[in-house]
């Protein structure tokens, strides 16, 4: 048989990774184990990494190797994409070598979940091509070892996380929401999300204080908002605990941000710890012009959908 006949029969399975937005993001408390109680919405739009995963011969040199048109990304280990697909070969047994090809259009490092993302379709395409040996829930479980907010990806979708992210509650008629949104990514200096919880820590005093928490009353107006796919209502609620220290750190954010209102945003906030932000607004063509005034480095991104059908003859969500 000619190598190229025996490559033809390597399977391959692509998934997409779409970035997600935080509608809310309240953090509540410090915990003994270093990480934060949070409160968060977090909703996925259509910016996504395409990525595809190829069962490779025995030969091959890596377990898991990795290719993208990103060339910075580091394609060992430290990627946490790669790390999925090996955390998924060691725990389900699964024996193939794999190769993972990213086309990689989220910007990193931006509090867009993108490195989340990606390592969430690695184990949603492992899994397909193992023959599905593990459940939804099976899968968020692993996930939740590689990062708080992987499991969330696994399904996108909007949802309700807590704990430090990972414990999902649905939202009744978050499947009907969509948003027309405007991302634009400010200032190019990264704050770590190590940094901006530290940040949050020094703001608050540990948290041991007094904190002025809005997480009950602004939730339930959101979800509320969610519920009948108000974007007004939602705009309304938009918040983020970061914001207060992160903006002050990020002047192009702080100014993209009164940009999308000025371009007509129902509503704008920063995403995760930042520093992306986006704009809500009431139509598509009104978002795509905001996203053409803003230039070079402004995404249009309308709500994507969630990923989970495939899962759902296995465990409900
Ligand atoms: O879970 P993940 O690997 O994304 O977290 C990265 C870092 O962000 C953690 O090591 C921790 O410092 C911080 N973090 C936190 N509380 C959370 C999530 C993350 O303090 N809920």
């Amino acid at each position: 048989m000619t190598r190229q006949k025996s490559e033809d029969k390597h399977r391959r399975v692509t998934e997409r990774a779409f970035a997600k937005i935080n509608l809310f993001l309240e953090v509540t408390a410090k915990r003994e184990d270093g990480f934060h109680e949070l409160s968060t919405v977090m909703h996925t739009v259509s910016l996504c990494d395409d990525i595809a995963v190829t069962e490779q011969g025995e030969g091959a040199l890596r377990a898991v190797s990795f290719y993208s048109n990103a060339h910075f990304l580091p394609r060992d280990e430290r990627n946490l994409a790669v790390r999925a697909a090996t955390l998924f070969a060691e725990r389900t047994g699964y024996r193939r070598p794999v190769r993972i090809d990213m086309k990689k259009c989220i910007p990193i490092a931006a509090g867009l979940a993108g490195g989340s993302s990606d390592a969430a379709a690695v184990l949603r395409a492992m899994n397909r091509l193992a023959g599905m040996p593990l459940s939804y829930g099976e899968l968020c479980a692993l996930a939740s070892e590689l990062g708080s907010d992987v499991p969330f990806c696994i399904a996108g979708g909007t949802a309700l996380c807590t704990g430090r992210g990972e414990v999902m509650t649905p939202i009744e008629g978050a499947r009907n929401l969509r948003l027309f949104t405007v991302l634009a990514i400010g200032d190019r200096e990264k704050v770590s999300t190590p940094a901006a919880f530290s940040a949050l820590d020094a703001h608050y005093a540990d948290f041991c204080g007094s904190v002025p928490f809005r997480a009950e009353r602004g939730q339930a107006s959101l979800c509320r908002a969610i519920a009948g796919g108000n974007a007004r209502g939602l705009a309304s609620c938009l918040y983020n605990s970061f914001e207060r220290v992160i903006l002050p750190m990020c002047p192009q954010a702080s100014a993209l941000k009164d940009r999308m209102l000025e371009l007509g945003a129902l509503g704008a906030m920063m995403s995760g710890s930042g520093p992306s932000v986006f704009g809500i607004f009431d139509s598509y063509e009104h978002a795509e012009h905001a996203a053409a005034a803003l230039g070079e480095g402004a995404y249009l991104a309308c709500s994507a959908s969630p990923t989970y059908m495939r899962y759902e003859r296995k465990d409900r969500l």
